[in-house]
């Protein structure tokens, strides 16, 4: 058994109690790693809650930068959405923390890393498939997946080992959010027919009345200023949450497949995450030539896949990457959104390398485009089906 262990820390009352837990159980010294992915939280007292419950060192890493430019950027770039609706909030968070709990690892000489998922849902699968790939060394715990504790066994837990928490009897939800969104699970909504509650929403709520237009720059696939201010990404993510929030824009309520074979209700808000992907889709349809196009919207369910299944670092995720690297050297340009109250739409988009062609397209006078030459390319476009009509489709 190890001697020392990292673990992945929220502050919350599964990974406080894990803390104590490990070293009562394990006889191990714990090492907590808190990442800032933009979830919000007093660090501080996070920081103090760590050492109360034992941890001889409580580490927390601001990752915001980080975790916008290297995981929300190329998920972006991917149109990823899981099941073609869930921008992937949790599923892209999980390998940045699994960087971090390998760094930790490494530099307090621990053997081992712990997280505090439990056995039915898909965050288990990201940590330990994140930490086989970074580092197969490490042996990984699971305490909460072991202990089997009800949430009532571990608040009394909690309260024996004098570790302060914030936590109620009432919580219901389990909630996890960062700067690409919030999920937010359990209660009455694990029945699939039952209205989330109005209270479960955070970043939609509507507050806006008055529609607006917004202008999101693009260089390479990426967003880079709004209204023409630059701004780096993590700031631009947080503003757009903000604003896009206000106008009540950015639910999802869905049914899902995890990774454990389990059908689950999922509620999530990603306004910034859900208007970039639609602006981002937008501009491609505008930038990328047809065959490009057709292709990378074969690859992105993969993609998607891909990340929700806890592969970030596998080698087919990391080809499917240079791929979509490669295909975002001319999305540049920039994708007007209006919004109204519970509406978010793209209503423009121009581009310096547009393939658009004015001459082409129009219907006006300006028509370029050569009618004649469509005459041959129709008759041999449809010459085989004809052949095929002519001889056996006759035969019924
Ligand atoms: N179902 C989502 C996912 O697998 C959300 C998970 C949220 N995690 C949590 N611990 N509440 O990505």
């Amino acid at each position: 058994m190890a001697k020392r262990v990292v673990l992945a820390y929220s502050g919350g009352l599964d990974t406080s109690v894990a803390v104590r837990w490990m070293i009562e159980t394990y006889g191990v010294e714990v090492i907590t790693v808190a990442c800032d992915v933009g979830q919000g939280g007093d660090w501080e007292t996070i920081k103090d809650r760590a050492r109360a419950a034992g941890a001889v060192e409580a580490v927390v890493v601001d990752c915001r930068e980080e975790f916008a430019r290297d995981f929300c950027g190329p998920a972006l770039q991917a149109n990823a959405l899981y099941e073609n609706r869930y921008p992937l909030v949790s599923a892209l968070s999980r390998p940045i923390i699994v960087k971090y709990l390998v760094e930790a690892a490494r530099m307090h000489g621990a053997e081992a890393v712990a997280h505090g998922c439990t056995g039915k849902g898909n965050d288990q699968v990201r940590f330990e498939v994140g930490i086989a790939a970074l580092a197969p060394d490490l042996e990984i715990l699971a305490p909460v997946r072991e202990w089997g504790m009800t949430r009532e066994e571990c608040i009394h837990y909690a309260d024996r080992f004098d570790i302060p928490l914030t936590a109620t009897r009432e919580k219901i939800y389990s909630i996890d959010d960062n700067l690409w969104g919030r999920a937010i699970e359990c209660g009455e909504m694990e029945d699939p027919w039952a209205s989330p509650p109005e209270g479960v929403w955070e970043m939609t709520k509507l507050t806006a009345s008055e529609p607006t237009e917004l202008v999101i720059a693009f260089e390479d696939g990426l967003p880079v200023a709004l209204d023409g201010r630059k701004l780096p990404m993590h700031e631009l993510i947080a503003e757009l949450n903000v604003l896009v929030g206000s106008y009540g824009w950015g639910r999802l309520d869905m049914v899902e497949n995890r990774r454990v074979g389990i059908k689950s209700r999922e509620t999530y808000e990603a306004p910034a995450a859900l208007a970039l992907i639609m602006a981002h889709l937008d501009l491609e349809a505008l930038t990328l030539e047809r065959d490009l196009h057709h292709e990378k919207l074969r690859l992105e369910p993969r993609f998607a896949e891909l990340v929700y299944d806890g592969m970030w670092f596998s080698p087919l995720k990391q080809s499917i990457d240079a791929f979509v690297a490669a295909s975002q050297r001319y999305v540049d340009g920039e994708v007007r959104l209006r919004l109204e109250p519970g509406r978010c739409i793209v209503v423009g988009r121009r581009s310096e390398h547009s393939l658009y062609d004015y001459g082409l397209a129009t219907y006006e006078a300006a028509d370029s485009f050569n009618h004649a030459d469509s005459v041959g390319f129709v008759r041999l476009w449809g010459l085989g089906i004809q052949t095929w009509a002519a001889r056996q489709s006759a035969r019924g």
